[in-house]
């Protein structure tokens, strides 16, 4: 497959978090191969850590549950110490686990505004100071269709999802006016090994190929590309907005 190559990349540094599997682990290798330096974060070590050792030096990964914000500018901190300043930051950890309305909790719902949310903002805040010394930074948020396309069964998911979209414009503002850009990129279902284990049904795919305007499954390479587009200096003039990923579902 051919994959354009963005020598603005080259050397750049770029934190994504949740890059140990999933659509975050393709978002990392990608990066790789423009030759940027990649530090990543996750809870998951052990295929963390396969990543690392299978891409070289110029991967690094912090273990880090992203909920705790103190671990969190911790790993972003090291990362920085390491590759310099972090001028791409990829807020795509997540966590979807369904939840009926009638057993969400008080606790439960922070919970889940914490691994959905939350350190989103926080990841943007303690790069902030980097980027702006180095006069220039892309902040890409992964939102979700999950809310447009009106899902049930997930209703924190959901909510976190949507905010991302706000939360977005608002770093695009307060940020704009040091030339440090924030996106969003909704994916719509995506075929992780996740998704196809846990929640892919035979009719899940038949209404999907029914909705998509494209009748192929979507993969995590179909979110990573467009990732590098909008990090890359291709997109300069592209800030607060969301960009739907999702094959014609929408
Ligand atoms: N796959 C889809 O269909 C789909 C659809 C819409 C949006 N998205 C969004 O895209 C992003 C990636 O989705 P995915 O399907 O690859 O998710 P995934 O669940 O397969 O992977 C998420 C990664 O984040 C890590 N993670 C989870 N909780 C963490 C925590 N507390 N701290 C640190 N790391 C943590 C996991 O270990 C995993 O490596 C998410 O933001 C998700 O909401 C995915």
């Amino acid at each position: 497959m051919n994959i354009a190559s963005y020598p603005s990349l080259k050397d750049r540094t770029v934190v994504v978090s949740g890059g140990g599997s999933g659509i975050g682990e393709q978002i990392v290798r990608r990066f790789a191969e423009q030759g940027s330096r990649v530090g990543f974060l996750d809870i998951a070590k052990d295929a963390s850590e396969a990543l690392v050792s299978e891409l070289g030096d110029n991967v690094m990964f912090q273990q880090c549950d992203v909920t705790d914000i103190d671990a969190l500018r911790a790993s972003l901190a090291n990362i920085a110490d390491a590759f310099g300043p972090v001028t791409v930051l990829v807020n795509n950890a997540a966590h979807d686990e369904r939840h009926k309305l009638e057993d969400v909790t008080p606790e439960y719902w922070d919970g889940r505004i914490a691994v959905n949310l939350k350190h989103q903002f926080f990841a943007a805040q303690a790069v902030a100071q980097g980027m702006k010394e180095a006069g220039h930074g892309s902040i890409i948020n992964m939102g979700s269709t999950s809310w447009m396309v009106g899902q049930g069964g997930m209703a924190a998911y959901t909510a976190s999802k949507s905010a991302v979209l706000g939360l977005t414009r608002s770093l695009a503002r307060d940020l704009g006016p040091y030339n440090i850009r924030a996106n969003s990129i909704a994916p719509g279902w995506i075929m992780t090994e996740r998704q196809e284990s846990l929640w892919l049904t035979e009719e899940g795919e038949k209404e999907l190929m029914e909705r998509q305007c494209l009748k192929r499954k979507l993969v995590p390479d179909d979110i990573a590309r467009p990732v590098l587009f909008f990090a890359s200096d291709e997109s300069g003039a592209c800030t607060n907005q969301s960009y739907v990923v999702d094959g014609g579902w929408t």
